[in-house]
């Protein structure tokens, strides 16, 4: 176990939703399991008026009940900061030393921006100025939640203007899917088993596929997300996060960098699209209305915040190939979207199918799959083949299934504390590293610019409910993506393994 050195947690935008629902939430799940340090401290920020008790009081909603959480609540502490000018950062700097001396924490502080992305780089700059940013004695973290820029070109801004304040290692930029158990585990299924990393490979594996379905909507985000959609708020992040650790090279070590280097590897090898193979290999759809289970579903332009005119995709899928030796002539595959059936977040390795068919056609013979399930039902499913019993040799696809829920006096820590937890005690390897963000940009941004200049690219509304537009399927050429539930809108929910 790494030690976590004492120190003091300050949240900008302390009155917003993450702070509420999320991050003070996961707090009390480490103080619970006593994985706070011994001197610890939360300090909220944030332009509304509060004393620490009205903050105390707004964040209980998503804690357990009052007598249990007493005791923690004591650790938050409250203080108003307007981001508008450096001067309103003195009273923080002084409320901090004042905290820091009265509960005898050192000056050790990590800033969490969770606040409109317009102030992640004033904020810093006032943190610098006021001399908060950096110390010889203490340590100073900076956390940036997403969106880590709007393209390209302001991410990479963004970066510099980072890069002025803070140095690259006490920058934290947080992909919640990195926090997730089984996106690690990912490394350790792959790296710890001398059974499936000889196959991960362009010579036994077909093709890969990624898929993260919501069934939720905008939920009342309709006006930031009119804004993104789902390839800036899925696929440039979380998405490309998966692609790197399904597809990188092992890591010398098991620590930030040497990891963080493999990811950029790939994303350095990710084939770049040419202008004319977007339409055909990156497909886009926004969901129409719809009934659901005899309910009527609001089409997204029909949502709150959102343009009635609105061309902003809602799901998107894309065939793409990584160039590299390990990779040559795979294709990997990625769809994500809002109001699909289902919610789930998986990757499925399709291996080749055996060179000589004894057991009927190529169609008949076992399909070899192993899915990593992301979420939720967090396992490892494989697919193989086996003979029906009885006359002749028929085969039939059976499954070898891991549940993490099978797994007794063992919960899977949220995303967010354990993320928090690794930034207070230094450790980087599962926050994004700026060259690989602006990588995945690079990626992504001219899928976006032709979509933005090229009218005849279409969008194809999908009903609510349903697995995005139809024409999905044509991306991939043999065989079909894996359709985990039956589409909703047609006949109620039907789950497969
Ligand atoms: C967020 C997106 O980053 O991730 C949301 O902004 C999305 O639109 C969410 O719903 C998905 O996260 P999870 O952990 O529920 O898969």
């Amino acid at each position: 176990m790494k030690e976590t050195q004492n120190q003091i947690l300050i949240i900008f935008g302390a009155s917003g939703d993450l702070t509420k629902r999320k991050l003070i939430p996961a707090l009390y799940k480490l103080y619970n399991q006593k994985l706070l340090p011994d001197k610890f401290a939360v300090l909220g920020a944030s332009r509304t008026k509060l004393s620490d008790d009205e903050f105390r009081n707004r964040v209980s909603e998503f804690l357990p009940d009052e007598k249990d959480t007493i005791e923690f609540k004591k650790m938050l502490f409250y203080q108003a900061v307007q981001n508008n000018e450096d001067r309103d950062f003195i009273p923080l700097k002084e409320r901090l030393s004042v905290l820091s001396g009265e509960l005898e924490i050192p000056e050790n502080y990590i800033f969490y921006l969770s606040t409109p992305p317009s102030l992640y780089s004033l904020i810093p700059q006032y943190l610098h100025k006021n001399g908060l940013s950096r110390s010889d004695k203490n340590f100073r973290r900076l956390i940036v939640e997403k969106p880590f820029g709007t393209d390209l070109d302001s991410a990479k801004e963004l970066n510099i203007k980072l890069l002025n304040f803070f140095d690259e290692d006490q920058i934290y930029r947080i992909d919640h899917y990195l926090g997730k158990e089984t996106v690690q585990n990912m490394l350790v299924t792959r790296f710890s088993n001398g059974i499936f990393e000889p196959l991960w490979n362009h010579n036994y594996i077909q093709r890969v596929e990624i898929t993260s379905a919501e069934s939720l909507g905008v939920e009342g985000r309709g006006g930031y997300y009119d804004n993104s959609g789902a390839m800036r708020d899925m696929l440039q992040n979380h998405l490309m996060q998966l692609v790197g650790f399904v597809a990188m090279e092992p890591p010398v070590v098991i620590e930030a960098n040497a990891i963080r280097n493999e990811i950029v590897k790939v994303f350095q090898s990710l084939r770049p699209f040419e202008e004319n193979m977007i339409a055909k290999n990156v497909i886009r759809g926004q969901y129409t209305s719809s009934v659901i289970k005899g309910e009527n579903v609001l089409s997204y332009r029909e949502e709150n915040g959102v343009d009635p005119f609105s061309r902003t995709e809602t799901f998107v899928a894309l065939k793409f190939f990584i160039d590299n030796w390990r990779w040559a002539g795979v294709p990997f595959y990625i769809r994500t979207g809002k109001k699909l059936p289902t919610r789930v977040t998986e990757i499925v390795i399709h291996f080749k199918r055996v060179p000589h068919h004894l057991f009927g056609s190529p169609d008949t013979s076992a399909n070899n799959q192993l899915i990593i399930r992301i979420q939720p039902d967090e396992g490892i499913l494989l697919k193989f083949g086996m003979k029906t019993p009885g006359a002749g040799f028929d085969v039939q696809t059976v499954n070898m299934d891991f549940h993490y829920s099978d797994l007794t006096n063992t919960t899977v820590p949220a995303a967010y504390e354990r993320l928090l937890l690794d930034c207070m005690q230094g450790d980087a390897t599962l926050y994004a590293r700026g060259d690989a963000v602006i990588k995945a940009w690079e990626f992504v941004q001219p899928l976006i610019n032709a979509w933005n200049t090229n009218p005849e690219i279409p969008i194809y509304g999908y009903p609510a409910g349903t697995w995005g537009p139809e024409n999905t399927d044509s991306l991939i050429r043999k065989g079909n993506w894996r359709y985990p539930c039956k589409n909703l809108a047609d006949d109620g929910l039907y789950c497969e393994l």
